[in-house]
């Protein structure tokens, strides 16, 4: 930031009323309003709990118009807006702020660009089973390109909260279970939304969240407590955050959840001192929607004043739609409850976001010639199809596929041909026609098939199947989940298919006919019926607006799939969390009685943190450690033992034997990609920083222990190749 540019800043606060400096902390959601007396939020309430029916709710909102507060925003008593997606609205706003308020500040756009904007890309859980920070960019950068010109200044993304209870449904929006993956995949999303230089009309900055250790919410249950040890906190949540800071994110947005029993909004030790003093972030926090507010449910504060005194105390900068801020800090300060100071310092760094933003140089930066002409266009489209195919796990071929355009399909499921659903949780740009199920994507590709949905008015429709079934070559059965089924507020207590698709299942494999399953889901599920029974499995998660030619690609090998699950397949519900890199315990888990383990459920996953297929197989040998200086290289011998060319994910995990802490029994600390063709063979070498290797102790002090190390190598968390050596870090 120029010398310049901060007398400037510091000049406009200096110019500014109370109110108006109050006015910059605010996010305003546009409000719903019609033919309803109550808030949206309580008509939607009203409708889930069945005060009001789908149909009276669908009626009501067709009467809804968005209110966006002109009056506040020509009074400067509006900062910033959330939910504003269109170039037409977004400059609207903007020239009444510019031009019709007494300071004439640009407001800053924010909205949830998670996994594309308009072209829609895999969920962001699906994206990083690619296990491809390049790919994650690219992605990233076309996200930017298509928000941007839609008047999106700020994404709420991405967001890195490691997740290792299946049952939580935001599992789908971040990178799995692991620290090193979350953090990898959130730095690449940061550099990809903000590019090379922010001030360009189509860099959008990166609000990384929710910090901090939201996936740990207990028993899987959305917003609910986090309580963890400070050690496990530093070495498992908040890596994969600071990776997103030391990337350059200029925002971040606190987590709803208590820390410890101190909600993460008021939680001044975790944006003061972690955030701000240790880590010297010094970008925006923005609190998540109507998080001060609910700093009262928490119980932490006796009522909305206490909750804005406390906020901003904390470090709270921006107030999403709860108005706390609004309603209450004017009077605190003149008061004398809340320095002033506190204040000019959130309303500084507001000021710089738009500042380094070049909002105030170019605060109309698109229009809505220039968002036409960006939107889905072709190469958008082309990469949303690549990513697609690099997300897709093959989780079983007994030499079923690839298939051949010879063979006879007959496809089962209602999910095979729901072009909207294929969008997944936050898709807020997302438009269904934009989409291609795997019904529309075989028809646009000429392939013959039956379709039927399976299951009619609840029941499996026995007898049409049969006829369906009698004339293929192959069945594809697409099931799993609706889109609403994962991401916010949708926690599960049981994670298995439903039984009436288990019953679908079960008939179409007893007709003898070869069946492939594809899986449409936002989490990990339990499935081990169908991981015993049918014979050819494909996890394709809700893969975005090129879902059905994806799909396609891979199911006749035009694409040879190479992704790897970055969340552990349980198999039953019951085993959550379940996790690969889980400590020994005194009794490790085994065939003996007194083991830790279930009486009623087996003791590993159906499918285990890193697995996938591919078409070809990939052998591993000559696994080398040595030592150097500070770093452990590794050198493994990766061959291509099969018929057709393909990549491996190859990883790369470590085991602390002793510590004085039980350390996990595998860590992942680096991982690489490789394409080889049949037959050939590549040594690849990994080097893995001692520091890398250490932990916090019992007093909090980061130390690296002498000892026995084992370092694993392979194509999955499971099944390695392994060496143990001795490391004295001297
Ligand atoms: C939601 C989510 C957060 C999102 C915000 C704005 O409640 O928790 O991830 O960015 O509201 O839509």
């Amino acid at each position: 930031m120029m010398d310049v540019q901060v007398q400037k800043i510091d000049a406009l606060i200096g110019e500014m009323t109370l109110e108006e400096k109050i006015g910059q902390l605010q996010q305003c959601g546009p409000s719903l309003v019609g033919a309803f007396e109550v808030s949206f939020e309580e008509l939607l309430d009203m409708m889930f709990d069945g005060r009001i029916s789908q149909e009276e709710f669908g009626r009501l909102m067709s009467t809804a118009e968005k209110d966006f507060h002109e009056d506040n925003l020509r009074a400067g008593k509006i900062g910033s807006y959330n939910g504003v997606g269109d170039a037409l609205t977004a400059n609207r706003l903007q020239k009444i702020a510019v031009e019709e308020s007494r300071l004439g500040i640009p407001l800053l756009f924010g909205y949830d660009v998670i996994h594309g904007f308009r072209t829609v890309t895999p969920i962001p859980l699906a994206e990083s089973c690619a296990w491809d920070p390049e790919l994650w960019q690219r992605t990233a950068r076309m996200a930017a390109e298509e928000a941007t010109a839609a008047g999106i200044h700020m994404t709420f993304a991405p967001m890195v909260d490691v997740a290792k209870d299946a049952r939580w449904g935001r599992v789908s929006e971040g990178a799995g279970e692991d620290t090193l993956l979350n953090g990898d995949y959130g730095a690449a999303k940061v550099r990809g939304f903000q590019g090379e230089d922010l001030s360009q009309a189509d860099a959008m900055a990166a609000c990384l969240k929710h910090f901090a250790a939201y996936g740990a919410g207990e028993a899987g249950k959305d917003y609910n407590r986090v309580d963890m040890s400070e050690q496990r906190l530093w070495e498992e949540y908040l890596p994969a955050y600071k990776a997103c800071i030391d990337a350059g994110a200029r925002a971040v947005m606190p987590a709803f959840n208590d820390l410890n029993g101190v909600p993460c909004t008021v939680n001044e030790w975790l944006l003061r001192d972690v955030l701000r003093d240790e880590w010297g972030f010094d970008g925006i926090t923005v609190s998540d929607a109507n998080a001060i507010a609910e700093c009262v449910n928490h119980g932490v504060v006796a009522d909305r004043q206490a909750a804005a005194k406390e906020a901003l105390r904390a470090g709270i900068d921006m107030d999403m739609t709860s108005n706390v801020y609004a309603e209450n800090l004017a009077g605190l300060i003149e008061a004398g409850e809340i320095a002033e100071e506190l204040l000019d310092q959130a309303v500084y760094r507001i000021l710089k976001l738009k500042i380094e933003l070049g909002l105030f140089e170019n605060p109309y930066q698109t229009n809505e010639d220039k968002e036409k002409r960006t939107l889905v266009k072709r190469e958008y489209r082309a990469l949303a199809r690549e990513v697609a195919t690099k997300s897709m796990v093959l989780l079983k071929n007994e030499s079923i596929l690839p298939l051949n355009p010879q063979q006879k399909i007959a496809v089962f499921g209602a999910l095979a041909n729901d072009p909207g659903q294929m969008t997944g949780a936050w898709a807020i740009g997302a438009q269904e026609n934009d989409c291609f199920s795997l019904a529309q994507a075989m028809d646009a590709q000429g392939i013959r098939y039956a379709y039927h949905p399976g299951i009619v008015d609840g029941s499996v429709a026995t007898d049409e199947i049969e006829k369906a079934v009698a004339s293929a070559d192959v069945v594809i059965l697409a099931i799993g989940e609706q889109k609403e089924e994962s991401g916010e507020a949708a926690s599960k207590a049981d994670i298995s298919l439903p039984a009436i698709q288990l019953e679908l299942a079960e008939m179409l494999i007893q007709t003898g006919k070869p069946v492939v399953a594809v899986l449409f889901n936002g989490r990990p599920l339990a499935i081990p019926t169908v991981a015993e029974q049918v014979p050819a499995i494909l996890e394709a998660w809700h893969p975005g607006i090129e879902a059905g030619n994806a799909i396609l690609d891979i199911l006749y090998g035009v694409v040879n799939p190479s992704a790897k699950l970055t969340t552990t397949f349980p198999f039953a519900t019951g085993q959550c969390p379940l996790y690969y890199d889980h400590i020994s315990t005194g009794r490790p888990g085994g065939k003996s009685k007194f083991t830790s383990k279930y009486l009623d459920t087996p003791l590993e996953p159906v499918y285990p943190f890193g697995y996938g297929l591919s078409y070809t197989t990939f052998s591993y040998s000559d696994l080398q450690v040595e030592t150097t200086d500070d770093v452990v290289r590794l050198a493994v011998t990766v061959t291509n033992s099969g018929a057709r060319a393909g990549e491996e994910i190859v990883q790369c995990y470590v085991q602390d034997k002793v510590a004085k802490r039980a350390r996990p029994v595998k860590q992942l600390k680096a991982y690489k990609k490789v394409l080889l063709q049949p037959g050939e063979s590549i040594t690849m070498g990994f080097a893995v920083l001692f520091e890398k290797l250490g932990y916090y102790d019992r007093k909090m002090d980061y130390t690296l222990e002498v000892g026995a190390f084992t370092f694993f190598v392979g194509g999955n968390s499971r099944d390695t190749l392994s060496e143990t050596t001795y490391l004295s870090f001297g």
